[in-house]
């Protein structure tokens, strides 16, 4: 498996297992059977809804031996109703406290928005608060401060423009921020934000790589591209002998940045870990790359409300 290193020499295995629209019900044998096949990255976060279900995953998972603490990344997010400073470590600890875990590889703001505090859905302009209020490079002080309590190894966002992420980079006195994890997939690569990343040595995470097409229907709209049906992606499948998925998850792998790929079908979760096998070519590589449509599965209309004052999320 392709790893990645860290500034201070941590390594990170790129196939991570998603867990965004995994149900409680369901989450919890999925990441147990994801850390008996191999899965040594999981990837959570508040808004998920589904901590405490993986937590008791994890728990049974090192209680059997399956996996020691310190091999395992465990990444999770900053909920947009604790951006001020003097909420994010409360909101780690209850992550932490949710997971069973004494700290998070990895720590990262989800969003460039923010909402009020007792809002953990904003439904109406009000429930929002501005970026001038609640600036970034105060919650980021937050977010410095859970890396020198070492509650979280590293610290990033999510969601992340250049334009943002570059001012947060300037203006971050104590650590950069590590890792953006994005919308990416050969319909969305992302060329010039993936080569601003690289340039400050910011890792990449990829979510969404298989298209999510199990969302909600208000995240979704009409006539959208199937990556998984998608005929190159089918074609360069059968040439390698492998699934459609297998071969969006191994595309990231070959181009240089992680992937979470999520699933809740033990089959599925197995079949997708073995993706971290497959060498693509670059000839199929560079016709992968001719698939890119700046297409978005996740579009910023899901926090724009006439008023709110979040209009262009992705400054795109
Ligand atoms: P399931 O959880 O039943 O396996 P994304 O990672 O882009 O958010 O996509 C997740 C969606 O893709 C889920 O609906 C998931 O269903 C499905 N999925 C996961 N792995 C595969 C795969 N290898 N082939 C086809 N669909 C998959």
């Amino acid at each position: 498996m392709k790893t990645f290193t860290l500034n201070n020499g941590d390594r990170w295995k790129g196939i991570g297992l998603g867990t965004w629209k995994s149900k409680p019900g369901e989450v919890e044998k999925a990441v147990y059977e994801a850390l008996k096949c191999g899965y040594r990255h999981i990837d959570c976060a508040f808004i998920y809804m589904n901590q405490k279900e993986i937590g008791n995953a994890f728990k049974k998972a090192f209680n059997e031996g399956i996996v020691k603490r310190e091999e395992l990344w465990v990444t999770s997010k900053l909920w947009n109703n604790s951006h001020k400073k003097e909420h994010v470590i409360p909101a780690l600890k209850k992550t932490l406290n949710d997971l069973q875990l004494n700290y998070l590889d990895l720590y990262l703001i989800h969003w460039p928005i923010a909402f009020k505090n007792e809002f953990i859905n904003a439904t109406k302009p009000e429930h929002y608060v501005s970026l001038n209020e609640v600036p970034i490079a105060k919650t980021w002080e937050g977010m410095e401060d859970t890396k020198d309590l070492g509650l979280a190894k590293h610290i990033g966002v999510s969601n992340f423009s250049i334009k943002k992420l570059d001012a947060l980079y300037q203006k971050a006195q104590k650590f950069k921020p590590e890792v953006n994890q994005i919308e990416l997939h050969p319909f969305l690569q992302q060329q010039n934000l993936w080569d601003y990343c690289k340039s400050k040595n910011i890792l990449v995470t990829a979510y969404s790589p298989l298209g999510s097409g199990d969302r909600s229907d208000y995240i979704k709209s009409e006539n959208e591209p199937s990556l998984l049906q998608n005929k190159t992606i089918l074609e360069i499948a059968t040439k390698y002998n492998s699934t459609p998925g297998q071969i969006l998850i191994a595309w990231h792998l070959n181009r240089g940045n992680l992937v979470i790929p999520k699933s809740t079908n033990t089959a599925r979760i197995k079949e997708n870990f073995n993706a971290k096998d497959i060498i693509i070519g670059q000839e199929d590589m560079e016709t992968i790359k001719t698939l890119n449509q700046n297409f978005r599965y996740v579009k910023s209309k899901i926090f724009t409300i006439p008023g709110n004052g979040y209009t262009n999320i992705y400054d795109e």
